[in-house]
């Protein structure tokens, strides 16, 4: 067996821990605690087995025209992958020369650092709040990764910012909308405005929708980028139990909209309760929060929760070492993970 040099020097992407106990209260992922909408549980077991014998639609026609339908665009505007993060992939494949490097906001989504590894390019992080993106940038970036709202800090920025800077920018930007159902802007206008010819917005079922165990994603953007996309996905990247049950779930917006309006309400009862305790709480527009703990240091408060069996999100390094990303879970799951944090006196 040979193992090429990059891929033995890669520093593979550690996901979040999957704890195998029920009783774990699991804070540490981003997932959604409500269930996905009960359309979804319908069209599972409306679904026809004797159907698995046939490949799926390789360009998920009824569940692409729909996501069209919802962002006010054109069917050839959309692209579907098997989770975004099959998306961030693609257009690392689509949007960089081997000559050109990968950028994104730091920190962000650590993810971007390993697929421009994988890619084999290099990858240059902009200060996340810097005012100007434009400064810090390398003439060979040509594929910008936009986290908005940013992970794992929850900060919006401005849509208009991210345009200005697209208009201005010679490769593609995409905007990495994951969370921004939770948000109260996004940057889809942009997106599918008529002289646009690099904004791409991503965005996934993973969180607000509830389905993260499905992985589906998808994106939108100008006509020629949506069209590279699709020449380099596998021909059967989305199965066909995946397209059915997120086609389910992109029609009861209603459901996914209550879901998060759940979310954002614990979430802001959750950073007051924080800050009343003495711990650094910016803004969040997320399904998380990226909180400092006042007296301990972040990674002895996350072992010792984990030891109580409460999972929260801790990432070594300058700019985050000192905070632990909380996922927003329900009412009774922030009350655990708050006594908790009393029982080891953070
Ligand atoms: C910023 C960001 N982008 C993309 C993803 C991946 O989402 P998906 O489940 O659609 O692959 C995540 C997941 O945590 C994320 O935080």
């Amino acid at each position: 067996m040979r193992v090429t040099k990059s891929v033995r020097r890669l520093a593979a992407y550690v996901p979040g821990e999957q704890p195998r106990s029920k009783a774990a209260v699991k804070l540490n992922t981003n997932e959604n605690p409500y269930p996905p909408s009960p359309r979804c549980a319908a069209a599972l077991r409306a679904f026809d087995p004797a159907l698995l014998r046939r490949y799926p639609d390789p360009v998920f026609t009824g569940l692409r025209k729909e996501l069209a339908r919802l962002n006010g665009t054109a069917p050839e505007n959309v692209m579907v992958g098997n989770g975004s993060d099959e998306i961030l992939t693609l257009a690392a494949k689509a949007f960089v020369e081997d000559d050109e490097r990968i950028a994104s906001l730091d920190p962000s989504y650590s993810l971007y650092k390993t697929l421009a590894a994988i890619r084999g390019v290099g990858w240059t992080g902009v200060p996340a709040e810097c005012g100007d993106v434009r400064r810090f940038l390398p003439r060979d970036a040509s594929l910008f990764l936009w986290t908005n709202p940013n992970a794992p800090t929850g900060a919006l920025a401005a849509p208009e910012k991210i345009a200005r800077f697209a208009r201005g920018f010679r490769g593609v930007v995409v905007v990495d909308e994951a969370y921004a159902d939770f948000a109260s802007a996004n940057c889809i206008r942009f997106a599918t405005a008529a002289g646009n010819r690099n904004l791409v917005v991503m965005r996934t079922f993973s969180k607000s929708y509830s389905l993260a165990g499905l992985r589906v994603g998808y994106c939108v953007g100008p006509a020629p980028l949506i069209a590279a996309l699709y020449k380099v996905k596998d021909s059967y990247n989305v199965d066909a139990v995946a397209q059915a049950v997120a086609l389910a779930a992109v029609k009861d917006q209603k459901w996914m909209k209550a879901n998060v309006a759940k979310v954002v309400k614990t979430r802001d009862a959750f950073t007051a309760e924080l800050r009343r305790r003495g711990w650094d709480v910016p803004p969040s527009e997320s399904n998380f929060v990226f909180a400092r703990p006042p007296r301990l240091k972040a990674e002895n408060v996350f072992r010792k929760l984990r030891e109580r069996g409460v999972y929260v999100r801790y990432f070594k390094g300058a700019g985050t070492g000192d905070r632990l990303r909380v996922t927003i879970g329900t009412d009774a799951q922030m009350k655990k993970l708050l006594a908790a944090l009393e029982a080891v006196g953070a």
